[in-house]
């Protein structure tokens, strides 16, 4: 039984893709629960790409204790200085350094010939050394790339100090047979692979990214570099959940072992969609909210006569409890910080204190509290930015044969502003008010509505996507200079209309603190 390095690269290239994005502290969040579920590598990010990146890798080196922190780099000076500084404070740290090998990414992205990116991968690796001795190298695109050229390079590599080559399906191209001999591959035809281990980095394309890694397991690859829920670039990278229970529930086929705490893999995927907005599909593997549903009168009566006749795995292995009512309107602080931490939050004391609020307010309005609702009412603001301006107030009219309008109060700084405007519909009325006030425009990109648990009382929440217009400001220009920002919010209760004004305002919210941080 070999034990399989879990390299988790959700804060990276699941966080790269659109509508994930997370901003610090919402990166730590995830960070301490890919902790508590003991991934062995965790890649923080790509501290070259931006200030915020940066910032979030060093916060995440310094405070979360457990797996190897990791920061990726291209093959570049400022790059891997840049990873081996964001890395400094981890106990164990890595640098990921990575270049194209395939002709079609050396051609016309890089515009550098074999010879170039040969010597570039030795002396990228061996800078990356200087600052850890635990760099993996991977050749980008490696799944199109002519694999005596990679046989080439990766000697180079390891020999330069590279300990995990890794060979990404940069674009997920590959078939798990194809796959599997890539591996056999680098086994018979480099001399020194014995140096390092392997690694298998697979995107999704066509589907395949988990079966993939599985067949490159099966041919040696000791490394699996996969996300929670499988979110990543186009259509994800493999999901690490599907993965680990893979190689549980079939270690009588794989003969191989993960050390991953797998009773956290429900808990760590809720996080992340609570975290982003972004829910799971109610048929995914492992996680979704069908999973473990039976919904066929056979099989809920094999099932009922035993439970293996269509379960091949239990829902606790996964940490998954009946979603119970937890609290109530009588339940207290204690209780309530005893649950959010069981739900994988860690608050401070002042944004326990705002949580507690809305968690009373809920409960007043709705009998029946469920970990859902808890979740969904903590808002994305509690671990987020900031806020800027608070919802003081909010009232609008509206019907078939009348213009709807809306009143809105804000408190900024402790004043309080109000405006009052009509619109197509009242939630748009709201947002005409809002911007009057703040003299930021906004356009509404997308915008969602779900109900969190059922019942006539259930909490509404809602995610927005705006675009906000930052040229009516003073201090004109957002991230980078720019006069336009998008940005997420998401509020819940019991009220969508006031979820919606709430999700706008947390939307606003984060622009404006992403501003001041840039
Ligand atoms: O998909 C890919 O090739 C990558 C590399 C940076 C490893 O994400
Ligand atoms: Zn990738």
């Amino acid at each position: 039984m070999a034990k399989i390095t879990i390299f988790d690269t959700t804060l990276r290239d699941g966080e790269q893709s659109p509508g994930f994005s997370m901003n610090m502290e919402e990166k730590l969040q995830m960070a301490f629960q890919l902790a508590a579920l003991n991934v062995d590598v965790l890649e923080a990010g790509f501290p070259a790409s931006s200030p915020g990146d940066f910032e979030s890798v060093r916060a995440i080196a310094k405070k979360v204790h457990g797996p190897v922190i990791c920061g990726l780099a291209r093959m570049t000076e400022g790059d891997i200085r840049a990873a081996g500084e964001a890395i400094k404070a981890a106990k164990k740290r890595r640098i990921h350094v990575f270049i194209s090998t395939s002709d079609i990414h050396m051609k016309y992205k890089l515009r550098k010939t074999r010879k170039e990116v040969l010597e570039m991968s030795s002396a990228g690796v061996a800078l990356a050394t200087k600052f850890t001795k635990d760099v993996e190298f991977s050749c980008e695109d490696a799944t199109r790339s002519e694999p005596e050229f990679m046989y080439e390079v990766v000697t180079a590599a390891i020999k330069a100090g590279a300990t995990t080559i890794n060979l990404p399906d940069t674009v997920g191209y590959t078939v798990p047979d194809e796959y599997g001999r890539l591996m056999d591959g680098f086994f018979s035809n480099v001399p020194n692979i014995r140096d390092a281990i392997i690694s298998v980095h697979c995107h999704n394309d066509l589907g395949l990214g988990v079966a993939n890694s599985v067949s490159a397991i099966m041919h040696g690859a000791r490394q699996v570099e996969c996300t929670v829920n499988g979110i990543g670039e186009r259509a994800g990278n493999a999901s690490l959940e599907e993965i680990v229970m893979a190689i549980k529930t079939r270690g009588d086929f794989m003969r191989h072992t993960t050390g991953v705490r797998t009773k956290e893999i429900y808990k760590t995927s809720k996080l992340l969609s609570s975290l982003t907005g972004i829910p799971v599909q109610p048929n995914k593997a492992i996680v979704g909210a069908n999973a473990f549903a039976h919904e066929a009168g056979i099989h809920q009566d094999g099932v009922l006569k035993r439970r293996e006749t269509y379960e091949i795995m239990t829902p606790q292995s996964i940490g998954l409890s009946q979603n119970k009512m937890v609290l109530g309107k009588h339940s207290g602080r204690h209780a309530f910080s005893a649950r959010m931490a069981e739900l994988g939050f860690r608050l401070s004391k002042a944004q326990l204190d705002v949580a507690f609020k809305r968690f009373k307010d809920l409960a007043d309005k709705k009998k029946e509290v469920f970990d859902d609702d808890l979740e969904a009412v903590i808002g994305d603001d509690i671990a987020g930015p900031s806020r800027t301006y608070t919802l003081v107030y909010f009232h609008t009219t509206t019907g078939n044969s009348t213009v709807p309008t809306a009143t809105v109060k804000l408190e900024k700084n402790g004043e309080v502003h109000m405006s009052a405007a009509n619109g197509d519909g009242p939630i748009d009325a709201l947002y005409n008010a809002i911007d009057k006030i703040t003299g930021v425009k906004g356009r509404l990109a997308n915008y969602q509505v779900r109900a969190v648990t059922g019942d006539k009382d259930a909490v509404g929440e809602v995610t927005v996507q705006v675009e906000f217009d930052l040229r009516g400001r003073s201090k004109g220009g957002s991230k980078n200079g720019a006069n336009r920002a998008s940005a997420r919010g998401r509020a819940a209760s019991t009220d969508t209309v006031e979820a919606s004004t709430l999700a706008y305002i947390s939307a606003l919210n984060r622009v404006l603190a992403e501003r001041r941080t840039t």
